[in-house]
């Protein structure tokens, strides 16, 4: 796989008012901006790289357990909520659209005894890897790898990890083709 050209990363403008996080992320790298309206649960166990934009109103709803880390450069659309029970990480300079939803963890199913909500909790990370772009109000959901460089097309639901390069879409998500 050729190495990835990040040479055009560099701090993104704020639409807000650019005010600094000032709660105690684990990491906030140089020029990250995040917008108002944004809520990050267990900020302690969020990274959030240099030049990341993350939009308005975006949940990052971290865990006690479990690291939210998004890579330099990554550009995280508003309205997007990204669950961090099980660890979820964001590579370099990855593109999610807006209302962009990324889960990691699910209740069992096979408790019938119990409602679903009460069902034991089944943790899976996700990884988005470098350079990969997902689509407006795509949904990920538990388990799932989407390669380097590869494509969520818009409202997709990605129930299988995407190898790299490739470009998926719809629901449950398909190959269209490779970049
Ligand atoms: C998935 C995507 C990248 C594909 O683009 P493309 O390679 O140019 O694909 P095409 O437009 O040629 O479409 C190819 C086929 O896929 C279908 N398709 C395209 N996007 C689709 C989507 N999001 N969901 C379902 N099907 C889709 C097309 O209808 C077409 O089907 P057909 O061959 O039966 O007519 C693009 O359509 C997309 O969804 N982009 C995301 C845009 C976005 O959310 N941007 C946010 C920016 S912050």
């Amino acid at each position: 796989m050729p190495p990835l050209d990040f040479s055009a990363i560099s701090g993104y403008r704020s639409r807000g008012d650019g005010r600094r996080w000032t709660g105690n992320l684990c990491q906030l790298g140089v020029d990250a901006i995040v917008e108002p309206g944004t809520r990050i649960f267990h900020p302690e166990n969020v990274r959030i790289g240099a030049n990341c934009f993350i939009g308005h109103d975006v949940i990052i709803d971290g865990y006690h357990r479990g690291q939210v880390n998004i890579g330099e450069g990554s550009w995280i659309g508003p309205l997007s909520y990204l669950h961090g029970a099980a660890g979820l990480e964001i590579g370099r300079a990855v593109g999610l659209g807006p209302r962009v939803t990324i889960l990691t963890s699910q209740h069992v199913l096979t408790e019938r005894e119990r409602p679903v909500l009460h069902g034991a909790l089944d943790f899976r990370p996700v990884t988005v890897e470098d350079g990969a772009d997902i689509g407006a109000a795509a949904t990920i959901l538990p388990g799932v790898t989407i390669g380097q460089g590869a494509v969520v097309g818009a409202g997709a639901v990605v129930t299988r990890s995407v190898s790299p390069f490739e470009i998926v879409a719809g629901c449950p998500a398909r190959p269209l083709g490779q970049r």
